[in-house]
């Protein structure tokens, strides 16, 4: 079992008929040199081109970032999209037409669930629009209005109006052919034993939330006017889970703009499109959360912070800067005082003065000194010592030496305070268990290698480089395959590539790197194998110095090879003296093409 979908028959047509370098150049621009294709990688921010497309291979890689993989890779990050959907999607592009899932009987029925409930949420929002349209919505439309959106930006965002009858929408869905069950388990109906079937939403300007692949998944309503409560939101259901989403992603993942703005509210949202920040999304009625932002980073790498002007935002702020900094995102918030919400100061000084506090946005770790300092008297010495304590603490939390001395020759200034002494006290504090804890993250991948591990480094090595020669040069597969198994390998994926290598030269006589992709889930496993895969050496070799190469390789394997062995062996001295025996013969290899 490689999918649980579909037969690998199908995996593999959909994919032979999406030729790589077509599907990726609809949504990066490719610059074509000799057989490769190469951009700015659509993953991670770069001034020079290091993501490179091979039509020869069909797959992708990008040498600065190390992603890559075969076309359902590149869709399913690029998409944000689980396997069986971008071989849907992947399917209609070649107008192939895909047969019915292979799926037990529990998980059909959880599948059929969602796919309901994800056409009857696009049909609540397209009869809200509608309705919004006609004279039942004339006075949501009015208030749409006033509140300063253009038609373009309604339609852009589908808005809607529910109307003042408690059960329209059901009259419709049911009209649809649906059951009061399945109405419920969409969020869209509540059943109440006295009084019977009634809308979630009535009489409500209706924002619909739309995942990044353009799928409605669920609702916000908000009244017209001063009514309580000002929003209804839906309630998580399988297809939606306000945790992992976030409004008005399906457009801003498409802004050319730099970085993300998070901001509180969908009319702040709206009213940052509108005027050209496209960039802008809001979570769902909830704090920020750990999953959003975890979903933000395939987006961006850098976050700026538009929340509420009151005491709740800059709560509210402070807490998404804590969990920004969990996941090594820089942040800077943006000032939007003396008004309340993006919203306010669009509306009141327009675009230019937006862009400008954009602009002026202060980084995350200056936003919270000048939130601390609020807290203690700056007239009390005692207080303000406090204060330069904890002035000192936020300093010590910027990983980066060269910010961390910027921010620290700020904020001396700004405070009067003398520059040796808060250096020392941030690096005091710098060493503290609390700062250590914050950077376990860090040190992880700062760590030094031992020397056996980086030995160890060098040997996948020969693995990694020995299979890039046989997927460049096929013909070398047979030469190989006489002296090195699968098992020889000590990386299990590469061993498990290998043996892909040898299974598809013989069955026949080539090697399809992208198929061998198919066989992989993870991203992990995606980057990895990409990454031998795409490898060019870019230098001619003759065959003589080809047999060479190769033939250190093999030899270099099979010793590690044996040596594992011979270590776990144990005290089987019969097998130990067979391997010894084996371990003489590998100088006596030697490979002819
Ligand atoms: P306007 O008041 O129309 O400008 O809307 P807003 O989007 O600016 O709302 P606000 O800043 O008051 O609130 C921010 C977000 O919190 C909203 O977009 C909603 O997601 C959520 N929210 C606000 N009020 C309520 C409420 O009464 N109930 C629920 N469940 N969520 C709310
Ligand atoms: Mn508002």
């Amino acid at each position: 079992m490689i999918w649980l979908y579909y037969s690998d028959e199908i995996i593999e047509d959909v994919r032979s008929r999406n030729d790589i370098v077509d599907v990726i150049g609809s949504y990066v621009n490719l610059k074509h040199k000799g057989n490769s294709y190469s951009a700015c990688c659509p993953f991670h921010h770069e001034k020079t081109p290091s993501f490179h497309v091979s039509r020869e291979k069909q797959m992708y890689h990008c040498f600065g970032c190390g992603v890559g993989g075969n076309v359902y890779t590149f869709i399913m990050e690029h998409e944000n999209m689980t396997f069986p959907e971008a071989v849907e999607v992947l399917a209609e592009r070649a107008g192939i037409t895909l047969p019915e899932k292979n799926m037990t009987g529990d998980e059909k029925k959880r599948a059929d669930e969602r796919t309901k409930i994800k056409d009857m949420n696009k049909l609540a929002a397209g009869y809200f629009h509608y309705l919004l349209k006609t004279d039942h919505g004339k006075t949501a439309l009015a208030y749409l209005k006033k509140r300063g959106l253009t038609d373009e930006t309604i339609t852009n965002f589908g808005l809607g109006y529910s109307d003042k009858y408690s059960d329209d929408l059901y009259k419709y869905l049911r009209s649809k052919g649906y059951s009061d069950d399945e109405m419920v388990k969409a969020g869209l109906i509540r059943i109440d034993e006295k009084h019977g079937p009634s809308d979630r939403f009535w009489n409500r300007v209706m924002y619909p939330i739309v995942d990044p692949n353009n799928r409605v998944i669920g609702f916000g309503g908000r009244v017209m006017g001063d009514g309580t409560p000002k929003y209804i939101n839906s309630q998580d259901t399988p297809v939606f889970d306000k945790s992992r989403n976030l409004y008005g992603l399906n457009l801003a993942k498409k802004s050319k703009r730099k970085g993300i703005i998070f901001c509180e509210g969908y009319m702040d949202v709206i009213s940052m499109h509108q005027a050209g920040f496209d960039n802008a999304v809001a979570s769902l009625g909830t704090a920020l959360t750990v999953g959003q932002v975890n979903l933000i980073k395939r987006y961006t790498d850098r976050v700026y912070l538009a929340y509420d002007s009151d005491e709740a935002g800059t709560k509210a702020a402070i807490r998404a800067l804590s969990i920004m900094r969990e996941f090594e995102m820089p942040a800077r918030v943006i000032s939007l005082k003396p008004y309340k919400d993006p919203d306010e100061l669009i509306q009141a000084e327009g675009t230019t003065e937006f862009e400008k506090r954009i602009d002026e946005a202060k980084s995350g770790v200056m936003f919270e000194i000048e939130i601390l300092e609020h807290n203690y008297n700056q007239n009390d010495p005692q207080e303000r010592t406090e204060f330069q304590k904890e002035a000192a603490k936020c300093l010590a939390r910027i990983l980066d030496p060269l910010e961390r001395d910027n921010y620290i020759e700020a904020v001396s200034g700004r405070y009067g305070i003398d520059k040796k002494i808060l250096k020392e006290t941030v690096t005091a504090y710098g060493i503290s268990a609390e700062n250590m804890i914050d950077k376990s993250v860090f040190r992880e991948q700062v760590r030094r290698t031992t020397p056996e591990e980086e030995k160890e480094k060098q040997h996948l090595k020969s693995e990694r480089v020995l299979i890039t020669w046989l997927i460049n040069d096929n013909m070398l597969i047979p030469a190989v395959k006489e002296h090195l198994e699968p098992s020889d390998f000590g990386d299990h994926l590469y061993a498990d590539v290998l043996n892909s290598v040898y299974e598809q030269y013989d069955s026949s006589g080539k090697v399809e790197p992208a198929v061998i992709m198919n066989h992989y889930q993870s991203k992990e496993e995606h980057d990895k194998v990409s990454s031998i895969m795409q490898q060019d050496f870019g230098v001619e070799v003759d065959a003589d110095e080809k047999q060479q190469v190769v033939t250190d390789l093999i030899r270099r394997i099979k010793r590690k090879s044996i040596q594992r062995k011979i270590e776990e062996a144990g005290s089987d001295f019969e097998l130990i003296k067979q391997l010894m025996q084996q371990k003489k013969s590998i100088e006596r290899i030697q490979i002819r093409i």
